[in-house]
């Protein structure tokens, strides 16, 4: 009998309490939500906030990083604030060197950004701070650093470039209406280099008929839709719609799931078929690894970090070539000089070989760095060296592409393409890499540098000694896509010609 009563008034008493942590949920996330308008500080009236907010920047400047850079060489300390996004921008060798190093701890990726990436990248090398970075970074570091894993790599580009990259281009050249989009090339180069690289397999993007990879696809999707979530005005935009399954949250989800079923199969077959004598990243990576989802995260890092940055360093390396045919002159000269006028693809003792060709790369990456800038989150309030304050929680940037045209840093020719300012006496002379943070610098720096350097350079000369290229577009000024790497909206429209056919030079 005792019983009935509490019967009655369970259900009234599940309701009150539903109520009640429904309305402290509610209340809770208003709070947070105000709390989070404050520190955004989206009603600021200052110049720099209004331009930005009403994009009235674009009517002088044809990039936010063309702006960003004229804000800071107007700035006496080098360095910027927007507040309305809360973002410290700097360019000042002294504060990259801070944060990359002085103070590495102090500037994690931070939780923002490993949100923001979260879905795509998980927990992969470039997405996460802490005891998960270090441990990756080791094994990284092992395995890229064996002379094995670099011959393996120069092996792969080497059959990409005689097999696909030169028959590609012959097919078209000398045909007026064989415009090829060159940036497209060296996406889908990239694209297979770095997948027989990290997984051992070959999606073929750069076949003759140019076809469309349902991997490239959603890997092409997942990573600009992760990136447009970092220029939305509030994270809680792009949070509602992921919540809700609309729009560019669905498209990233469902490019997302068809990424996470490619990659678990191919892991799930390799586990299947052995692992033990083959020569890709993930196969390494297997020895040590089980869980497949980690193993997943770890290989898609290396995919973003070794495909679109490639493929955005040729492209800008062709870009600034096409205005300057004395410098594709002194490169090709160079390389006669080392490997006899004939031979088709260099070996990697010949590469080395080359100085000017390292000069004019690293020149090209610092007027057109391929990651523009990178961000970090301060974990304490904190004072810059050139004495800007930092409240913690802000969202502190250093900017290699703004750093590239300071005259601060580069002096008064910095806008100039120079390949000679690094060389001194015909060595490759390097600079204080906090002044060329281009491949990162620090405790982080990337850890692909030698590689993608030996593969721009191998890819560059091949194409340099056998075809002469003409920009479609001479006189476009670049504009770039939003994005993780610095994309040309619009590609790099070329007509190819064999050399030796064709009516006059060109670069
Ligand atoms: C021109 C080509 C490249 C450029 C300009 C470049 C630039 C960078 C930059 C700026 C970072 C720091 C990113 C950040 O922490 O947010 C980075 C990290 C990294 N890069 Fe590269 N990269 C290039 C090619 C490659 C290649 C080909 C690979 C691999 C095969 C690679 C592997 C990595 C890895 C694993 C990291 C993460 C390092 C860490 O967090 O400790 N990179 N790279």
């Amino acid at each position: 009998m005792e019983s009935e009563p509490s019967l009655l008034v369970q259900p009234y008493l599940q309701t009150y309490v539903f109520s009640l942590f429904f309305s402290i949920t509610i209340s809770f996330s208003l709070f947070s939500l105000l709390l989070f308008l404050l520190r955004l500080k989206l009603w600021c009236n200052c110049d720099v906030c209004r331009s930005f907010l009403t994009s009235s920047w674009s009517f002088e400047f044809d990039n936010l990083c063309d702006w960003y850079t004229h804000l800071l060489r107007k700035s006496p300390t080098q360095t910027i604030h927007i507040h309305v996004l809360g973002n410290t921008i700097t360019a000042n060798p002294d504060n990259v060197e801070y944060m990359l190093k002085t103070r590495f701890e102090n500037y994690p990726k931070g939780k923002p950004f490993s949100k923001i990436l979260g879905d795509f990248l998980g927990r992969g090398i470039f997405n996460v701070d802490g005891d998960s970075w270090r441990f990756q970074r080791k094994m990284a570091s092992l395995e890229l650093g064996s002379v094995s894993i670099r011959s393996y790599a120069f092996e792969i580009v080497t059959t990409e470039i005689k097999s696909r990259l030169i028959p590609l281009l012959s097919s078209v050249s000398g045909k007026e209406d064989g415009v090829l989009d060159l940036q497209d090339v060296f996406r889908r180069f990239s694209f297979d280099s770095i997948c027989r690289f990290s997984f051992g397999i070959d999606p073929g993007c750069l076949e003759l008929s140019l076809p469309m990879s349902e991997f490239a696809v959603a890997f092409d999707q997942a990573s600009r839709l992760s990136a447009q979530r970092a220029i939305t005005a509030s994270p809680m935009i792009w949070k509602i719609k992921r919540l809700l399954n609309v729009g560019s949250e669905k498209k990233l989800k469902d490019s997302i799931k068809l990424i996470n079923v490619l990659a678990k199969e191919l892991i799930r077959q390799r586990r299947k078929k052995g692992f033990a004598k083959r020569q890709d990243l993930l196969s390494r990576f297997m020895g040590t690894i089980n869980d497949e989802t980690y193993l997943r995260d770890i290989i898609i890092s290396f995919l973003v970090a070794g495909r679109d940055t490639v493929a955005s360093g040729l492209t800008s390396f062709f870009l600034v070539l096409a205005k300057h045919p004395e410098v594709s002159s002194a490169i090709r000269d160079e390389s006669d000089r080392v490997m006899g006028p004939s031979q088709e693809v260099a070996t990697f003792e010949q590469i080395r070989g080359m100085p000017y060709l390292q000069a004019a790369l690293y020149e090209s990456m610092r007027l057109y760095p391929p990651v523009q800038f990178d961000s970090k989150f301060s974990q304490e309030d904190d004072i810059l060296p050139d004495g800007t304050f930092i409240r913690r929680g802000t969202r502190v940037t250093y900017h290699p592409y703004a750093m590239g045209r300071m005259e601060q840093v580069w002096g008064p020719d910095c806008h100039e393409f120079k390949p000679e300012r690094w060389l001194k006496k015909g060595i490759f002379s390097p600079e204080n890499p906090f002044k060329y943070p281009v491949f990162q610098a620090g405790l982080r720096v990337c850890l692909g540098k030698e590689l993608a350097l030996v593969e721009m350079k191998i890819v560059a000369l091949s194409l340099l000694r056998r075809f002469d290229f003409e920009s479609t577009t001479p006189n476009q000024a670049p504009r770039f896509v939003p994005g993780l790497s610095a994309t040309l909206n619009g590609g790099l429209p070329v007509l190819v010609r064999e050399r030796g056919t064709s009516p006059h030079n060109h670069c």
